[in-house]
């Protein structure tokens, strides 16, 4: 890494990998040999088409992801997909909602004004500190909705839960691409593009293609699942520069050995950060051990009224992000594909000193 840049640990838009954002760089004003940017790129043309079928071809290999699902790039974020999952498949009936946090409590409003949310299971009562463990899933849902990785509580699924026939759904923003999943578990992937993917403008969902036809076909064109698996994400104008990074993401990732090696390279930053969080009565993490985030390490110092100089000291140092969201306060590391296993080392020596310095 370029020892110029600050370590990234913001939760999203996120780090990049220096590669990616160096290639784009090189291209940015002659993109594939068009003697123009691809921001300036006909979404129609041939040079853009290499790109999105592309990046999609490489997605597809990557997650192996079967013939039967849909892979699209759409718009409007994640938080537009909390609105257009109850939009399509809802249909004033009833659907099932783990409740894990803060990001599952958003995806629930939306449902709510659709049609019945039965709440399968919540750890609201212990503040989202771990997974619910009793899970209470309803025989008639229309589809059952997790959020496999909350960014702001620090919980992540690892292992997913059966739904039998009901079709589940999965908010995958924060920890899509982390690490080897069973795409056959899932109906419909969605995430957005700005954690390990590639930057905001791009929202990714992987659909299978027998959910499409579900869809409710009296909403908005531009609502529909069709619409976009029909004219292969080109209904209307994409965002061209957002899918040409995540084309270049996903060679990256190719390059780096896909998720196998993802996986253990995610694991190993982890498992640093969360084993010096726990070697000290300094530093606390806010989540149960077997639910912890791989991505999004959330931690507080025991006093904390220290937080606000830590966070600046970090900064000085050229640790950036480290600010707990508003929502929840204290401190935490979102440690993504991108974020480099150095950085978590340095990350904990600086910790390290710094509970020297304020015992
Ligand atoms: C798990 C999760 N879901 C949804 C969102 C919302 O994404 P967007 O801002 O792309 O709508 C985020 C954003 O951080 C997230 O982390």
């Amino acid at each position: 890494m370029d020892t110029k840049r600050p370590y990234n640990f913001y939760a999203g838009p996120a780090i990049l990998p220096l590669e990616v954002l160096k290639k784009a760089q090189t291209e940015l004003l002659n993109f594939s040999g068009t003697g123009i940017s691809v921001m300036e790129t006909s979404h129609r043309s041939k040079p853009f088409d290499a790109v999105i079928t592309g990046a999609e071809k490489k997605i597809r290999q990557i997650m192996n992801i079967p013939d039967n699902y849909e892979v699209l790039f759409l718009q409007g974020g994640a938080s537009l997909q909390f609105a257009m999952i109850p939009l399509n498949f809802l249909k004033k009936k009833k659907a099932d909602y783990v409740h894990t946090g803060s990001w599952a409590k958003l995806a629930i409003k939306e449902a709510k004004l659709l049609g019945e949310v039965h709440i399968a299971g919540t750890s609201e009562d212990i503040n989202f500190s771990a997974l619910p463990k009793d899970l209470n899933f309803s025989d008639d849902a229309e589809y059952v909705h997790i959020t496999s990785n909350e960014t702001i509580n620090g919980t992540q699924w690892h292992d997913f839960p059966d739904t039998g026939k009901v079709p589940l759904i999965a908010d995958m923003s924060s920890d899509i691409m982390s690490r080897k999943i069973d795409i056959n578990k899932f109906s419909l992937i969605y995430a957005g593009a700005q954690k390990n993917i590639g930057t905001s403008g791009v929202t990714l969902v992987i659909i299978r293609k027998d959910l499409i036809e579900k869809g409710d076909p009296n909403i908005p064109t531009m609502l529909k699942y069709s619409t976009h698996a029909e004219k292969k994400s080109l209904h209307n104008t994409p965002s061209v520069m957002g899918i040409y990074i995540t084309d270049l993401v996903m060679d990256w990732v190719l390059k780096q050995g896909g998720l196998d090696a993802i996986e253990k390279t995610n694991d190993e930053k982890a498992k640093i950060l969360y084993d010096h969080i726990d070697s000290t009565d300094f530093y606390q993490g806010l989540v149960e051990k077997e639910d912890r985030s791989s991505m999004n390490v959330v931690f507080r110092i025991k006093n904390n009224d220290l937080e606000p100089a830590f966070i600046e000291q970090a900064k000085e140092k050229g640790f950036i992000g480290l600010k707990g969201h508003r929502s929840l306060g204290g401190l935490r590391a979102s440690i993504y594909n991108a974020f480099p296993v150095q950085g978590v080392k340095d990350l904990v020596k600086f910790m390290k000193d710094f509970e020297k310095n304020n015992s």
